[in-house]
């Protein structure tokens, strides 16, 4: 069985990622000492380039092998793009008092959504559609192989729904299947989510090189 070599600490991207490998006949597993391993700055303007700085930084750990990492994030198109790549710290200025690029650490889940949903009070429905992004870096040896972009579409709510999943899914409402992300099994989530997409799309890339 093919083995991919996964660079995050965040249980729930692993959950994903997990999901998403099963069906592939993919196992996924974690970089030895992970946690110990100094911290990459994620301090890129874009998706693409944070994946790429963590994917290389993390596979000069482990020679040889490919390593996956992920960025992503929600955009909402009625705060122009935010929380975007801030959105693993983006209650710092209610948290910390500080903006989400200078802070240090990430907020919790639920004081991200809990502003969110702030700055959206009063925006009616038709203008909260917004989406999931995930950009997955394929590195090898310090240096990027490929990149991969997945994208799930969907509409913020006025208050938090279901009880799987993290991050915003409990605010993000999916059409196509009337659930929130945080409604999803792991197998919707691996079948329609951002990182589904980016991941099925790494997968055939391995496919088509013959890792
Ligand atoms: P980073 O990629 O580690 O910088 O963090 C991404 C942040 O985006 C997470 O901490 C979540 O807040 C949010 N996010 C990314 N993907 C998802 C998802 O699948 N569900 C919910 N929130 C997500």
């Amino acid at each position: 069985m093919r083995r991919i070599l996964i660079a995050t600490s965040n249980p729930g991207k692993l959950r994903d990622f997990a999901g998403a490998a099963a069906a592939h006949g993919t196992e996924i597993a974690g970089i030895p000492g992970f946690a110990s391993l100094p911290p990459v700055a994620e301090d890129g303007l874009t998706f693409e380039e944070n994946a790429r700085k963590k994917a290389e930084a993390y596979s000069r750990y482990v020679a040889g092998e490919i390593v996956v990492a992920d960025d992503s994030g929600l955009e909402v198109d009625a705060l122009k793009g935010a929380p975007g790549v801030h959105s693993a710290r983006y209650a710092a200025p209610d948290l910390h008092d500080k903006e989400p690029h200078e802070a240090d650490q990430n907020t919790a889940d639920e004081a991200n959504n809990a502003r969110v949903l702030r700055e959206l009070t009063d925006v009616p429905v038709e203008k909260r559609t917004g989406r999931f992004v995930c950009v997955l870096a394929a590195a090898r040896d310090g240096k990027t192989l490929a990149t991969f972009r997945g994208v799930a579409e969907g509409i913020i709510l006025d208050a938090p729904r279901g009880a799987n999943g993290f991050g915003y899914d409990p605010l993000f409402y999916f059409p196509l299947i009337d659930k929130t992300f945080a409604e999803l099994t792991a197998e919707e989530k691996a079948r329609y989510s951002h990182r589904g997409a980016a991941f099925r799309q790494f997968l055939e890339w391995c496919d088509r090189r013959g890792h």
